[in-house]
């Protein structure tokens, strides 16, 4: 069978399960504890990486880890790149590729397929994705979600523990999920297999992984919060947690119950889709009152009780923000409250959905017929400085511009496939110097485009007419150079450029 993977490797594998259960029977073969991370994807891969490096006073690595993955052509590299010293995601942190190679070194971190190593575990760490379905952008209401699959992973952990094993739960879950739902599961098939429940510890636990430069320690070094189905799992949790995370900085915070650990994670990052959200419609007021919104989002944040008050952008993507607030809405109708909704918390993530739209109708103050208009989008990935481009708002301005009849041609520094989409990518500006270009957007914050000097951005774009910036990363004196090359500048958030554009 074959595996690619996206920095470019194809990996031929066979499966061998016998093989396998002696490779990892030997790797344990030894005084410490076991943990298994379940799912190596954005969480799992820094959480490997974390645990293997939590070391005893006398400085050896506390544990043995072993991620699970799938044996499929989609993931399998990822078990053949850590099994190689090397993390299997895209990452501009040097220290996750240091912890890799450390692990590598001492023998204490590996990778598998076979669901062989729960019967080694210690510990299980369940950092698989629960994904959540949208009909369509704009109706959030309109989800298609259920818990099948996610069970049916939990039911092949229940059903090869021993004793004595805490299985933390990371995963973003519908609060009530772990109580009402995985527990009562995994207990049943553990009085089935005739284990002793009262030492099967679940608990569940979030964190917020950031990737970037600081991926990994956004994992050790950050606030996390937890809780047990009861007392027992809470300390198991609590132990687990301080022996790799940083809690003299960050201490952990233990809610009264999973449930309530879960929906501290939902609530996190619906606040902050909602106050994304929020500015939107200010956006939209500056804009027409010629005003800067950043220079007033400036002003107003050197207060503290306002510092966490969001800029106007070019939308929200990635995994969580998008979805989490949908996990949230369906478990208060469908475990606590029937016929009950988060309608503050749904109608942010449509206004989240549809903020591209903002953008592509800026495009059209200067280009009201987008068709056979080349456009240059600079960015595709959802975020400043990664690769990810899980649910990236430049998914809706493509679909918009090209279903105008647009040509859209793409930049990213980090990102040469665009997986979602299945195109190409431009990583070099030379590149991108030959083509045709009436319009450009400049939508991601990338160090990159930040670095950009007027002359930089008319040496790339020579003959370009209109210049959006999406993401505030073109300044008012660059813009001001860029005019006299006799490019339009407009700006999401940037009343004062549209101004301009009137008196011209
Ligand atoms: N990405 C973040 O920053 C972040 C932060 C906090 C929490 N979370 C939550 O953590 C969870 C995981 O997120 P992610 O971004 O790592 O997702 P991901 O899709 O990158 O990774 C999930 C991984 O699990 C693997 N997997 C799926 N089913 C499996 C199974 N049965 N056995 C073994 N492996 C399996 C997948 O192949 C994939 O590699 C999600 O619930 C997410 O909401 C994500």
């Amino acid at each position: 069978m074959i595996s690619r993977s996206p920095f470019g490797d194809v990996i031929e594998y066979t499966i061998n399960a016998t093989e396998e259960q002696q490779r990892l029977s030997e790797f344990v073969h030894n005084t410490r504890k076991t943990v298994v991370i379940q799912g190596l994807g954005f969480v799992g891969t820094a959480m490997a990486a974390a645990v293997a490096r939590a070391r005893d006073t006398h400085g050896n690595p506390l544990y043995n880890v072993i991620g699970i993955d799938l044996p499929d052509e989609m993931n399998y590299w990822k078990i053949a790149r850590v099994n190689t010293g090397l993390p299997p995601v895209v990452s501009t942190d040097k220290s996750l590729d240091a912890a890799y190679a450390a692990a590598y070194h001492a023998g204490n971190l590996t990778a598998t397929y076979s669901s062989f190593a729960y019967t080694l575990a210690d510990i299980i760490v369940v950092d698989i994705h629960l994904d959540i379905k949208k009909a369509r952008l704009g109706d959030a209401r309109a989800y298609e979600f259920t818990l099948e699959n996610y069970q049916e992973a939990l039911r092949v952990v229940a059903e090869r523990i021993t004793n004595n094993t805490l299985i933390l739960i990371e995963t973003t879950v519908p609060p009530g999920t772990t109580e009402n739902i995985l527990k009562p599961m995994i207990e049943r098939i553990g009085r089935e297999r005739g284990l002793d429940t009262s030492t099967i510890h679940i608990a569940h636990s979030y964190e917020r992984v950031m990737p970037g430069r600081d991926y990994l320690r956004s994992i050790t070094d950050f606030y996390r919060v937890y809780a047990g189905t009861d007392k027992a799992a809470c300390i198991a949790a609590r132990e687990f947690l301080s022996s790799f995370i940083n809690t003299r900085d960050f201490p952990l915070t233990e809610l009264h119950s999973p449930t309530a650990s879960e929906m501290s994670k939902v609530l996190e990052n619906s606040f902050r889709a909602m106050n994304i959200a929020f500015m939107q419609e200010w956006t939209e007021f500056a804009e027409a009152a010629g005003v800067n919104l950043f220079d007033v989002i400036r002003a107003i944040r050197v207060r503290p009780t306002h510092r966490n008050i969001m800029s106007p952008g070019f939308g929200v993507g990635g995994y969580c923000l998008t979805k989490d607030s949908l996990l949230a809405d369906w478990s208060y109708s469908s475990l606590f409250a029937p016929g009950k909704h988060l309608d503050m918390s749904l109608s942010a993530i449509n206004t989240n959905d549809l903020m591209p739209t903002h953008t592509v109708r800026l495009l059209q103050r200067v280009f009201p017929d987008l068709r056979d208009k080349h456009i240059t989008l600079f960015g595709v990935s959802y975020l400043n400085d990664v690769a990810d481009t899980r649910y990236s708002p430049a998914e809706l301005f493509y679909d918009l511009c090209t279903q105008a009849g647009a040509r859209v041609q793409l930049h990213d520094p980090l990102v040469s496939y665009w997986t979602e989409k299945g195109l190409e990518v431009c990583t070099q500006f030379d590149d991108i110097r030959l083509l045709h270009h009436d319009a450009a957007v400049f939508a991601v914050r990338h160090s990159e485009y930040l670095q950009m000097t007027a002359e930089d951005i008319h040496a790339i774009l020579p003959n370009v007419r209109l210049i959006i910036d999406a993401f505030d990363i073109i300044s008012d004196s660059t813009a001001e150079a860029l005019r006299s090359y006799g490019i339009t500048l407009l700006g999401v958030g940037k009343g004062h450029w549209n101004a301009y554009l009137r008196s011209t």
